[in-house]
């Protein structure tokens, strides 16, 4: 029987490879070839639901009036697609803000709709076109300003009242996200403590208001020195959580609520004992252990970076660094990037807001899943520099699209998958596999989604295994409008052959794959990135 058994499968998949072999040599003769081997009968992780967020950086709280941009009917339709998701509010400005009460909102007197259940507030809340063209306009001159500030390294100090938080709540709350919010550490006691008073105030403003939402503390304490001139280390800062964890639990709304830390940047010596020393101190009272990540300096990055096989891997090292770290201090702890995009310094100018900042983005969403990240958050949703997934007119850049049908068609279910081919391309053409999503798709139980990045210029086959051979599968293919390496630096993306954009601030455009016929395997262009769901995969994972 085992003997037969092995026979017939031996033949099939003799037979099988002749198939392919012939059917891609017919074809397209020029094509490379590459096989995949997919694991469809466990399930090697499951990240968060809301693996993919989106960040909003501080430094839009600096002057409040742009807090109204989030009031645009059209940000508000690119952000409910996006669900479930975190939105951290956070970043370099967060330690350099106060909260600064004008108590007009605090009194009796605050009868501004909270009468109305949210649903209909929302509606009402929507930014008047004149003003959102005004504001936008005032906010390219805003971002300059702001990135002027990062490169000298010296922040403003700036104060926000309630006004600014009822915006901040109410845009998440309108758009479904779940608001993380980042409060200031260097407020500091003359024994450099933390001085928690001004958190206190805010707390207590939040919770009047009953918004649901949950918290960090502090942003790259490893560079407070640089950006202050203040000193703390990981086991104070540790303390410091234990600190904010206590009031939280005082209060009757945040008693149970996330609390995220330490926002480090990647490991690099100090920060790694930063870290441990945190960990020791305040592993407690965090909810997950976030550290924060970009492959490049933006000032002299290149299209070559971007597409980069050694640079995409160099991800790896890091996340198996902290890994290292939070098993030896705080084993199981939950680990998040709490802020990460393509390149540092408010993002490489021409790439980081193009088409080919998607090879990063979807290889980073692959890699972390892979390696066990909970959540990856995304700097930023829209803010300065340039690495936003809206462009100054608040329209959708290639990475809002990548990271929607991310939504759309990526489950959480993680399983495994591998290039097998030894040939050339094979660092060049990248796959992850995970169960389809079952939450926003009509596919039927047991469908996995394939996605693969081709980091070549030229067209790839990829071969499946045989057992997956036969499902339909339906293709989301994403490339720059026009071929050509030097069309990578395009600030639109193609869909299947058509241009992505909205059909108006309320509605965007119907997401179709296209059926690829049976059998054939899939070709994967030059340039691109891939999604691929196998609907009648029957993964006994996915069921
Ligand atoms: C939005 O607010 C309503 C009413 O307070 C609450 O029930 C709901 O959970 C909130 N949703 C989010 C995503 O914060
Ligand atoms: C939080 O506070 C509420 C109201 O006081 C209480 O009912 C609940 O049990 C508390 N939860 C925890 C986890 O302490
Ligand atoms: C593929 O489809 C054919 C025809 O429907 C069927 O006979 C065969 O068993 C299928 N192969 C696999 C691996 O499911």
């Amino acid at each position: 029987m085992k003997c037969l058994a092995a026979i017939s499968s031996l033949v099939a998949f003799v037979v099988f490879s002749a198939l392919c072999v012939a059917g891609y040599t017919v074809k397209s003769i020029d094509d490379e070839a590459v096989r995949v081997n997919l694991d469809l009968s466990h399930v090697s992780r499951v990240v968060n639901e809301r693996f993919l967020s989106v960040a909003i950086d501080a430094s839009l709280i600096a002057e409040e009036k742009f807090m109204n941009l989030l009031n645009s009917p059209k940000l508000r339709t690119l952000a409910k697609a996006l669900i479930p998701a975190f939105l951290r509010f956070g970043g370099t400005k967060q330690d350099f803000i106060k909260f600064k009460p004008q108590g007009k909102y605090l009194h009796a007197g605050d009868n501004r709709n909270s009468s109305l259940p949210y649903k209909d507030l929302c509606e009402k809340l929507e930014l008047p076109p004149l003003l959102e063209n005004k504001l936008k306009q005032e906010w390219v001159l805003q971002s300059k300003i702001l990135l002027q500030e990062e490169a000298r390294g010296k922040f403003q100090k700036a104060k926000f009242s309630e006004y600014a938080i009822d915006l901040l709540y109410t845009f998440a709350n309108c758009s479904g996200l779940d608001l993380i919010f980042g409060l200031n550490a260097l407020l500091r006691t003359s024994e450099n403590s933390w001085d928690s008073t001004n958190a206190e105030l805010l707390l207590k403003y939040c919770a009047s208001r009953q918004y649901a939402m949950s918290w960090e503390l502090g942003n790259e304490p490893n560079s407070y020195e640089k950006k202050a001139g203040i000193r703390v280390d990981g086991y104070q800062l540790g303390k410091d959580f234990v600190h904010l964890q206590q009031i939280l639990q005082e209060s009757s709304l945040y008693n149970s609520t996330g609390l995220y830390g330490p926002d480090v940047g990647q490991p690099r010596n100090h920060r790694k004992d930063l870290l441990t020393g945190f960990l020791e101190a305040g592993a407690e009272a965090i909810t997950a252990c976030t550290w924060h990540h970009y492959y490049v300096n933006g000032r002299g990055a290149s299209l070559e970076d971007f597409l980069d096989p050694v640079v995409l891997d160099s991800l790896a090292t890091k996340i198996n660094e902290v890994f290292k770290t939070v098993e030896s201090v705080s084993p199981g702890k939950k680990v998040w990037l709490g802020e990460t995009s393509s390149a540092y310094g408010g993002g490489a100018v021409g790439l980081s807001d193009t088409f080919a900042a998607g090879f990063m983005w979807l290889d980073k969403l692959g890699l972390g899943a892979k390696l066990g990240l909970d959540v990856i958050i995304r700097q930023v949703l829209i803010g300065s520099g340039t690495y936003h997934l809206v462009d100054d007119n608040l329209d959708p850049l290639p990475d809002y699209w990548l990271s929607l049908l991310y939504k759309k068609l990526v489950g959480p279910e993680v399983l495994k998958a591998e290039v097998l081919t030894n040939v050339r391309t094979k660092k060049q053409i990248r796959v992850y596999l995970h169960c389809t999503n079952r939450k926003s798709t009509h596919y039927k139980q047991g469908a996995v989604t394939l996605f693969a990045l081709n980091l070549n210029k030229g067209q790839v086959a990829i071969n499946l295994p045989t057992q997956i051979g036969n499902s339909t599968i339906e293709a989301f293919v994403l490339q720059a409008p026009e071929p050509g390496k030097q069309n990578l630096h395009s600030r639109s993306v193609k869909l299947n052959g058509e241009v992505l954009k909205m059909a108006d601030d309320h509605t965007l455009p119907n997401i179709k794959g296209s059926v690829l016929p049976p059998g054939e395997p899939i070709r994967l262009p030059g340039f691109s990135l891939g999604f691929y769901v196998m609907t009648e995969a029957q993964a006994t994972a996915c069921r």
